[in-house]
């Protein structure tokens, strides 16, 4: 039994989530529950290896191993139930430095990128940020639920100009976990259209609810020969600050152009933990893993009662996956800054601004409950009194 109520004090380490409250909040005084990473300890396996190589005393280059690929094979086999080839990784420094290596590789400037918006906030700036063009095509919410538009997507597809797809799935922010009929859709799309996927599949460990992540490249050989994966161990076992991560690809030459993209920006050396930190976390991190997934559930579900007993007017979706919830405020009727003034300023609590993932985010906030619950009893006690 792993402790996930267990509250560890971050102050005094660089914690992005704590140490910018100051510069995103103009405040440190509110409960941090923004940025995704957890407030967890890692796997015990995990912190084990990384000190066990911080005791030697020479931190020269490194080299990853067979058993880094390795790991890989056997984890994205056992969670996915993905069999892929050892040649068809590669790693990253990240899973947005991944991205921006693709979009330099397989588009021009000034091309389209298509990405779906309300969307984690990169996806715009890899695109505009590289002199490619952002084409929107805004996921449509339905009770609550949000769905791709398909025919906007046929038709922003079919403009030559578009030449590729920066698809997030699991989604971040809105927790949904695509169908297959979903996927197959949107790789119906690309194909016909010859619109290049990038599947940035970070989140893919943490499905809920007995929902199952399906990999795009699974869904048949023209999906695999059409896109690249991007996977990483950083979210499901909280190790981000590794800037650990991979790419596959079934497609040789896709893969060929991505390594010399790499290799060309000097990115593919990677730090001395970042092998350590991927292998244990895979090879250790299975039964951590349900546990952790369990208690995210519970706390999903601690938010959804606690929010419809305390806080009327806000909504969400239950998330099928993430530690992530993507909050409607829109019923309390207040304009999004009155909204952030209220959350930081009058209950305290520090929650991503739901603009920054696009103007469709304008009326949410989003909440990271992946925290001790006693942490998010308190920032949701804070909201309820404010509110009253
Ligand atoms: C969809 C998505 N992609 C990528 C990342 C970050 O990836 P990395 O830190 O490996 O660059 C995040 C982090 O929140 C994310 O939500």
């Amino acid at each position: 039994m792993y402790d996930f109520d267990k509250i560890i004090d971050r102050e005094g380490t660089n914690a992005y989530k704590l140490d910018l409250r100051e510069k995103n909040f103009g405040t440190k005084d509110v409960i941090p529950l923004w940025v995704a990473d957890m407030d967890f300890e890692a796997p015990p396996l995990v912190q084990k290896a990384i000190q066990e190589r911080a005791a030697h005393e020479i931190y020269g280059y490194t080299i990853r191993k067979d058993t880094f690929v390795q790991s890989i094979v056997d984890w994205v086999q056992y969670k996915h139930n993905w069999g892929i080839e050892k040649n068809w990784i590669e790693y990253s420094p990240g899973v947005v430095p991944a991205l921006v290596m693709s979009v330099l590789a397989f588009s021009q400037p000034g091309d389209g990128i298509i990405i779906q918006p309300p969307i984690y906030p990169p996806f715009y700036s890899v695109v505009s940020g590289n002199d490619r063009k952002v084409v929107e095509n805004p996921l449509v919410e339905m009770e609550g639920k949000f769905h791709i538009n398909f025919q906007q997507l046929e038709e922003l597809a079919s403009k030559p100009e578009n030449t590729m797809l920066m698809f997030c799935s699991p989604h971040n922010p809105t927790g949904r976990v695509w169908s297959e009929e979903e996927l197959m859709k949107v790789n119906a799309i690309c194909l016909k259209n010859n619109v290049l996927v990038l599947s940035d599949e970070i989140h893919a460990d943490l499905a809920l609810f007995g929902n199952q992540h399906i990999p795009f490249a699974t869904l048949n050989d023209q999906a695999a020969h059409n896109c690249l994966t991007f996977m990483a161990p950083s979210k499901t076992f909280n190790i981000a600050g590794f800037s650990t991560s991979y790419v596959v690809g079934a497609n040789p030459e896709l893969m060929a152009a991505y390594r010399k993209k790499q290799n060309a920006l000097h990115l593919h050396m990677g730090h001395i933990f970042s092998g350590v930190a991927l292998e244990s976390a895979y090879n250790h991190g299975k039964e951590w893993l349900k546990e952790l997934i369990a208690y995210i559930e519970e706390n999903i579900l601690f938010v959804e009662q606690f929010i419809k007993a305390e806080i009327p007017g806000v909504t969400f979706f239950r998330p099928e996956a993430t530690y992530l919830i993507w909050m409607n405020f829109k019923e309390w009727g207040m304009s999004q800054k009155e909204l952030k003034h209220f959350m930081i300023h009058e209950a305290g609590v520090g929650l991503n601004d739901g603009l920054s993932f696009g103007e469709q985010g304008n009326g949410f906030l989003r909440m990271n409950v992946a925290s001790p619950r006693s942490i998010l009893e308190k920032a949701l006690m804070k909201i309820a009194q404010a509110r009253k």
